[in-house]
């Protein structure tokens, strides 16, 4: 989560006030056993294609004396259609546009849309991503509020939306670091607010959605020039150390990003990781089958542990409650096995591993019940 560290020697330089003080983004990276902390896949990309990248990147290899292609049309075709296969909606090249990872499509959609002087809202919690790439562009960071079970108060939004006329709007769907899916209509009535107050941009982040029980937003792009759908490879595709993002929304979208990506932000190399990722879509949607009965084999568990769980439609699982989330955290961690603290009093975080990860994550969150009765 974002934070007030102590005084570090960054601080004596001249950087700018509102980063004075603060802290970066930090997953802890230990070396453990079990590591089921960043929502990543746990399966490793099969070996036809880690042949097929190697055949890909070895052709893009013979080429690296030039820049790659500036507007990545080929991989942005490909991404279109599994788009249309899939999203519920027709998009073609000119709706999509790809960047190094969904961070950098927010960050260039922020660069556009945000700025000095201007403010986006989240609801929080969420994704502590999109208030640390607020504070990086100079945007405004405003948190909107959440009901009890964690699902968007919407009344609330509304009202802090009409009052304090955003220019951006963040929807996180499903969301992390809860699970919560959000419901086409609220996305709507927030589009609507969001319009009313002034026309103001909605980003919907979709980073988990292959994951989830019900459908993409995709098909809310129509008629809406100002919502934007931001996905990833990094999590259904198994590929986050790619770092392939991607949005899919009006042209004019597309066109208006085009004024802060830096030149030739996509490397040759991955552009040619991607699209040889994206020639085996269908086999790594067979892993997303695996981790979403994983996934729900955990929630199960989970209460049948006596635990609370948030409902989940992502690789991961919120679950609690705890007095003191963080010394639980640790216990688990003194077990071997690392799940995530992100700050949201009471509650941890699991990501949905392979069984025996799991088995390993609920073996020892059952131990910990254990002591506790003992
Ligand atoms: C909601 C959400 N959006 C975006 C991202 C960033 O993903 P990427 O790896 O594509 O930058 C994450 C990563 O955890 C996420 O949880």
């Amino acid at each position: 989560m974002t934070g007030n560290s102590s005084v570090s020697p960054r601080d004596e330089l001249p950087v700018r006030d509102e980063l004075r003080g603060k802290s970066p983004y930090g997953a802890p990276q230990l070396d453990v056993p079990v590591r089921l902390n960043t929502n990543e896949n746990p399966y490793p990309l099969p070996e036809p294609l880690v042949e097929r990248i190697t055949e890909r990147v070895r052709e893009a290899a013979r080429g690296l004396n030039r820049y790659p292609d500036r507007d990545a049309v080929e991989l942005r075709t490909r991404l279109a259609e599994y788009l249309t296969r899939t999203g519920g909606h027709r998009v073609g090249v000119e709706n999509v546009w790809a960047a190094n990872g969904s961070n950098e499509v927010i960050q260039q959609l922020l660069q556009t849309f945000g700025g000095p002087g201007r403010t986006a809202i989240g609801f929080e919690p969420s994704y502590s991503m999109h208030g640390l790439i607020a504070r990086g562009t100079g945007t405004g960071w405003l948190s909107g509020p959440r009901n009890e079970d964690f699902t968007i108060d919407l009344a609330a939004a509304e009202k802090a939306i009409a009052e304090h006329r955003p220019d951006v709007v963040f929807v996180t769907t499903p969301n992390n670091p809860t699970g919560t899916a959000v419901p086409p209509a609220t996305v709507t009535a927030l589009y609507d607010a969001a319009q009313a107050a002034k026309p103001s941009m909605v980003i919907v982040d979709e980073a988990y959605i292959e994951f989830s029980h019900g459908a993409s937003l995709l098909p809310l792009i129509e008629g809406r020039p100002n919502l934007v759908v931001s996905r990833t490879m990094s999590k259904a595709f198994g590929a986050a150390g790619l770092r392939l993002g991607y949005l899919a929304a009006h042209p004019a979208v597309v066109d208006a990003v085009q004024l802060v990506r830096l030149p030739y932000h996509l490397s040759a190399v991955t552009q040619a990781t991607a699209l040889a990722a994206l020639e085996h879509t269908d086999t790594l949607l067979k892993y997303v089958e695996q981790l979403k009965s994983e996934r729900d084999r955990l929630v199960a568990e989970l209460r049948a542990t006596g635990y609370e769980v948030t409902e989940s439609d992502a690789n991961f699982v919120q679950f609690g409650r705890f007095a003191d989330a963080h010394a639980v955290w640790q216990r688990i961690l003194d077990r071997g096995v690392l799940v995530r603290d992100n700050g949201v009093p009471g509650w941890l975080r699991v990501t949905a591993g392979t069984p025996e990860e799991n088995d390993a994550f609920l073996d020892a969150v059952r131990g910990l019940k254990k002591e506790q009765s003992a």
